[in-house]
């Protein structure tokens, strides 16, 4: 569904991203790991279509990719909700018309929030916001989500949650995702491919092929775990 081909990425003169090659086919979730500032964010940019390439190829269902693209639906560590909207209102944006009041419900519903409908953002917690900004993603019924560490700033238990949220609408759904993010075990618990992005390359590709709901104690998890943690630490 989505590709990238020997894809470059420089800002005046200096390169970010080099000789990326991704494929993410439908319903896939991929997961791209690596430290601050190694180019994740520059990467989702150039395949959401907020950026150009500065050399290689992306292409969306076979067709180049050309700026913002409805097929793709973007979702960054702040929800980014319109304060002046109620929360219904913000989520029924992103519906398709005419059923959108409906699908904005119900999408609110899925992720337990359908009593606040009617409330403004300010009023609701970090968490909750992100779980509205995911009702959002999913309302629109886009077949690809883009996450640019969307857990980043919740707390660990509020993470957790929403981490079995997202394997749950996932399982439902089958919409595919890149999620990008600094945290090992995330990308385990949610990816079925992790790769992990080292001064703009990728330098490890670790298929995960653990059935779901997945088991945070279990020996091939934390083995995965591992693994990718030494490569990243450079053991
Ligand atoms: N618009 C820009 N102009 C210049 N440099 C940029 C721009 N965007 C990102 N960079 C640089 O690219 C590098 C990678 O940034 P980024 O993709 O945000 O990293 P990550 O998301 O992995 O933390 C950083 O050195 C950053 O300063
Ligand atoms: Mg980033």
């Amino acid at each position: 569904m989505l590709q990238a081909s020997g894809v470059s990425k420089s800002f005046d003169g200096r390169a970010v991203l080099s000789g990326i090659n991704l494929d993410l086919g439908p319903g896939e979730i991929v997961a791209v790991v690596g430290r601050s500032g190694c180019g994740k964010s520059t990467l989702l940019r150039l395949l959401a279509g907020l950026e150009q390439v500065s050399g290689g190829c992306i292409t969306l269902a076979g067709q180049r990719l050309a700026g913002l693209n409805p097929a793709t639906r973007l979702m960054f560590q702040d929800a980014c909700l319109l304060p002046w909207r109620t929360v219904l209102q913000n989520v029924v944006l992103a519906a398709p018309w005419p059923d959108s009041i409906k699908t904005a419900r119900e999408a609110l519903s899925r992720v337990g929030l359908l009593d606040r409908a009617q409330d403004w953002p300010a009023a609701l917690s970090g968490g909750q916001r992100q779980r509205v900004a995911l009702a959002r993603a999913l309302a629109s019924n886009a077949p690809l989500i883009l996450l640019d560490e969307p857990l980043g700033a919740l707390d660990a238990l509020t993470r957790l949650e929403m981490q079995s949220l997202i394997e749950e609408l996932w399982l439902e759904k089958q919409f595919g995702g890149l999620l990008i993010t600094h945290d090992v075990e995330e990308a385990v618990a949610l990816a079925d491919r992790v790769l992990v992005m080292e001064n703009g390359r990728f330098t490890l590709d670790l298929s995960v092929r653990m059935p779901r709901p997945r088991l945070r104690g279990e020996s091939e998890f934390v083995t995965l775990k591992e693994r990718l943690l030494t490569h990243l630490l450079g053991y």
